[in-house]
């Protein structure tokens, strides 16, 4: 399958200091490829490069098998973006600003405006001035006017900064069905885990200019369950008791990784640990109501892959 977004080596400096190092991935027709990184770390810079805003130092991108730079008007043919905000009149209607925006795009038609204003749930507000919509309601105009030329890849820049959870959801839910039922390929960034986590397909992790790792979501998780060791909650009592059979038994003391008065969490490297934790608990007479394993998140996994740093978490 030929990828619709192909990033080849890109590196780009600010005033001699590096912002981009060495980059290249692909994106491809019907996943949400999401693009993870720190505040700095290069996502803007990137999707600045990908929609022709600003030019690298040195390699190159195709969109659909276009180059950007080479073949700029067939690259953004089949490009719909929105970077860091959507560019919206406010004195004008929301259906005026996408008649606006439909004379930079040829091919659309009235019918299609109203498909892309239902496709994002505005029309009831369509002819409302922008100025009086709410930030979420701007996000889904931006969406609305991003798509209106049905491009096969779309571009956004954290859209979702500023959203409350109901928008940042209606959000995710838009970009999942045009990548699952309409084959679109979205390349969204964000400085935030747990939404990537809900939000995407494959991931590419960035991080002061490097792309760190690029792996399907699953597959991240499946490795955090293997490596590292697993942590498992023990919901005892009197858990002050617990911690000092397992002080007792010597185990490292960066095991325990959080207690509170119902449970502590215990990082273990096999089951064996966890069996004779709890013989020993029990022959102390610690009340054990429960013992599950910890599924580890994307923050977790994170962590492990920089070193940690400068991620935030929700
Ligand atoms: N026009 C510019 N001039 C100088 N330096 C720049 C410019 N644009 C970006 N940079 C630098 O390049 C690096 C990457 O910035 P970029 O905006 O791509 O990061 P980001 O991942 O989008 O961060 P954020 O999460 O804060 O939006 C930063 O060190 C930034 O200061
Ligand atoms: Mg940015």
């Amino acid at each position: 399958m030929t990828p619709l977004l192909k990033i080849e080596n890109l590196s780009k400096k600010f005033n001699g200091r590096t912002a981009l190092d060495n980059i290249s991935l692909e994106a491809y027709s019907g996943e949400v490829f999401g693009f993870l990184g720190p505040n700095g770390a290069g996502k803007t810079t990137t999707i600045k490069i990908i929609t022709g805003l600003l030019d690298a130092d040195s390699g190159n991108v195709q969109v659909n098998g276009f180059d950007v730079k080479k073949q700029f008007e067939k690259a953004l043919e089949n490009i719909g973006a929105i970077v860091e905000n959507p560019e919206l009149y406010g004195y004008m209607s929301g259906l005026q600003n996408l008649r606006q925006f439909r004379r930079i795009r040829s091919g659309v038609t009235e019918e299609r405006i109203m498909e892309s204003v239902r496709f994002v749930g505005l029309e009831n507000r369509i002819n409302d001035k922008v100025k009086r919509y709410s930030l979420g309601m701007k996000q889904r105009l931006g969406v609305a006017q991003a798509i209106l030329h049905r491009p096969k890849l779309l571009v956004l820049d954290e859209p979702t900064n500023g959203l409350d959870p109901a928008g940042i959801k209606e959000l995710r839910d838009m970009f999942k069905k045009l990548a699952h039922e309409e084959g679109v390929a979205i390349f969204v960034s964000s400085h935030m885990l747990f939404e990537m986590e809900m939000m995407c397909d494959r991931v590419g992790i960035i991080n002061q200019g490097k792309l760190v790792d690029v792996k399907p979501i699953k597959e991240l998780m499946e490795q955090a369950a293997g490596g590292g060791g697993t942590v498992y909650r023990f919901t005892v009592k009197p858990v002050e008791q617990a911690l000092k059979i397992i002080a007792s038994l010597e185990m490292p003391t960066e095991s325990i990784l959080e207690f509170n008065e119902q449970y502590f969490d215990l990082k273990v490297d096999n089951t064996e640990t966890v069996i004779m934790i709890n013989a020993r608990l029990a022959a102390a007479g610690v009340g054990i109501m429960g013992v599950a394993p910890q599924e580890k998140c994307l923050e977790d996994i994170f962590m492990e892959i920089t070193g940690g740093g400068g991620i935030q978490i929700a």
